[in-house]
């Protein structure tokens, strides 16, 4: 396939962005869209010019760093799939692919397709975790019982991967859709009940914090997720949020 790749340029957080333009040919449909940027890239560092910097690690739709708005969509056109596992396929020969970098206050760029996401650490920093007891008494995990509908909606909720692209699809630029599954995956399992209270109030505090938009349920956030987090996410972390504040 010969195509014309549309791509954000910005040598830093500071500079002026652009989009420019790179004709690239020879490429096949079972590459993914990071091989062929490695292929642009490749012939840009031959040429003596600087490659494209770009964001990525497991190229296997776990780490979550790919996060790339492909003709304005993230992750591109396929759904349930990360950038790093769109395939060529889905575009045509002739196409004209425009690639920008994911946009939101809370992710400043970087520089070129890479933003800065620390702001999802410091989110979960806030109490996406639970606390443990180490001391020499620790309950065995599988020793607590629970309920099947639960632990199927636990496990789903944290197979988000934190890659923004709800935060990308949204015209606010909310991200209740990964903050929400951060919550849920905790709330619905006995050992998350401990530390619920407060872990949504300071994690909610903190998505306000980061600059993140407010929710107005449009949905185009669980269309985007290459993990399929569900709305009922957002539903229940709002449940979570009324009770706590209401005994906070
Ligand atoms: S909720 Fe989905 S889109 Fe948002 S960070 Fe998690 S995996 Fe990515
Ligand atoms: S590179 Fe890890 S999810 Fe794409």
């Amino acid at each position: 396939m010969k195509l014309t790749l549309k791509i954000w340029r910005q040598k830093n957080n500071k500079a002026k962005g652009e989009l420019k333009t790179y004709p690239i040919d020879g490429i096949e449909g079972d590459m993914s869209f990071l091989e062929m940027l490695d292929v642009l890239n490749e012939e840009l560092i031959n040429k003596g010019d600087e490659p494209v910097v770009f964001d990525h690690d497991c190229r296997e739709g776990i780490c979550g760093s790919c996060s790339l708005q492909i003709n304005g969509e993230p992750h591109g056109p396929d759904r349930l799939v990360t950038t790093c596992q769109l395939h060529m396929r889905m575009f045509k020969d002739g196409d004209t692919i425009t690639i920008e970098p994911f946009r939101a206050n809370a992710f400043p760029v970087i520089k070129d397709l890479m933003v800065d996401r620390s702001s999802f650490e410091r989110i979960q920093q806030a109490g996406g975790y639970v606390s443990v007891n180490t001391s020499g008494n620790t309950i065995d995990a599988n020793a607590i019982p629970v309920n099947k509908q639960d632990a199927d909606d636990s496990f789903n909720a944290a197979t988000c991967i934190g890659c923004g692209a709800c935060v990308a699809a949204c015209k606010n630029a909310s991200a209740m859709l990964f903050t929400a599954a951060k919550v849920s995956q905790f709330a619905l399992l006995p050992q998350g009940k401990v530390e619920a209270t407060e872990r949504v109030l300071n994690m909610v505090a903190q998505m306000d914090k980061e600059g993140f938009g407010n929710c107005t349920n449009t949905g185009a956030c669980e269309i985007e997720c290459p993990k399929g987090i569900s709305l009922e996410n957002i539903a229940r972390m709002n449940r979570e949020y009324l009770s706590a504040s209401l005994k906070g």
